[in-house]
């Protein structure tokens, strides 16, 4: 026998708060967030102005950020570094300088806060004086191979420095195998891989690239290495190579529009899966609070419940110190 209405009534159990709690699906939690920050080799703030409420900050401030996330239970921040443009150059041999910006931040969050892990993006953008993740060639080809070898040397002074969890950025077949193999050689056997598996080559990286201070610098686009937002049966093949080179979890990127992915990935192999709510997508839900389409709390805890829902372990989201500030209320 069917049970239908009227003795079905879904809206039954919507009827109290109390009951909407108890009937949840999916909860959300500090625990979910991981804090993407700025770093600039500055001594102040720097407010990024296509990321209204977001800012570079000095390592001293970094520090403070690191304290702020233990103190609100978010468990991890990633970090990006604003090298100076003196430093950057074609080969972009500063990312695996020990003593670049990157590395001197990890050192000092791992003095000061060492209960809150640290992620280290992996490619070669804020070094590059020419904006690529990796080193072109003669026509401007992102070199796949030879790029490998330079990452799995970034990769090396980041855990060196303290890393805890290493996230190649870059798109390039087979690093997550090097990278794996030099970690564990080097005896950094516990310092985890989250792969940027299935990354797009999306538009809503525009102010993520001011930040860094890329923008201005990229030649063409980066087409040839990051996917294309029309395909879904390519990223489980990205996934799929990714776990069996030694990723431990994953990532898709961007977040809101690739919820379908996310889904697909979490069916398909049942791993930890993140999703990066990229700075366009922030800048893009501040500009509809800013005109007065929406409210800003409660679209911020919709777009991340929304990203649980779809099967996230957890958010890499510029919102994290706010919605974690929220949950706590
Ligand atoms: C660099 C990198 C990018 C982002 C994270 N790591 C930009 C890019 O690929 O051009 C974007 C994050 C964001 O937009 O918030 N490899």
């Amino acid at each position: 026998m069917t049970v239908s209405y009227p003795h079905l009534r879904l809206r039954r159990t919507r009827t109290a708060d109390w009951s909407r709690r108890m009937h949840a699906e999916t909860v959300l939690t500090p625990a979910d967030l991981i804090w993407p920050l700025f770093i600039t080799d500055g001594v102040e703030e720097e407010p990024v102005a296509s990321l209204p409420g977001v800012s570079r900050w000095p390592i001293a401030g970094i520090v403070e950020r690191a304290k702020e996330a233990r103190d609100l239970g978010i468990p991890c921040i990633a970090l990006f570094p604003n090298t100076p443009h003196a430093l950057r150059s074609d080969d972009g041999r500063e990312a695996f300088n020990p003593d670049n910006l990157m590395c001197r931040a990890v050192r000092a969050l791992k003095d000061a806060v060492p209960e809150v892990g640290v992620l280290t993006d992996v490619a070669l953008d804020p070094y590059t004086s020419h904006g690529h993740d990796g080193l072109i060639d003669a026509a401007g080809y992102v070199m796949n191979d030879a790029t490998s070898e330079v990452l799995v040397r970034q990769a090396l002074v980041q855990a060196e420095a303290g890393a805890d969890i290493i996230a190649p950025s870059d798109m390039m077949d087979g690093r997550i195998g090097a990278i794996r193999a030099a970690l564990e050689s080097d005896s950094h056997i516990n310092v985890q891989i989250m792969a940027y598996a299935a990354k797009y080559a999306s538009a809503f990286y525009g102010p993520f690239r001011d930040a860094v201070g890329s923008r201005g610098l990229l030649q063409g686009d980066k087409k040839t290495y990051q996917m294309n937002p029309a395909n879904s049966e390519e990223a489980l093949r990205e996934v799929e190579l990714d776990l069996a080179e030694g990723a431990d979890s994953v990532m898709v990127k961007p977040g809101l529009p690739y919820l379908d992915i996310v889904a697909r990935v979490k069916q398909a192999f049942a791993v930890p899966v993140f999703a990066y709510q990229v700075s366009g997508e922030y800048a893009m839900l501040e500009a509809s609070v800013a005109a007065g389409a929406g409210e800003r709390d409660a679209l911020v805890m919709e777009t991340l419940m929304a990203f649980k829902r779809a099967g996230c372990s957890g958010v890499l989201t510029y919102h994290a110190a706010h919605a974690a500030r929220l949950m706590g209320a």
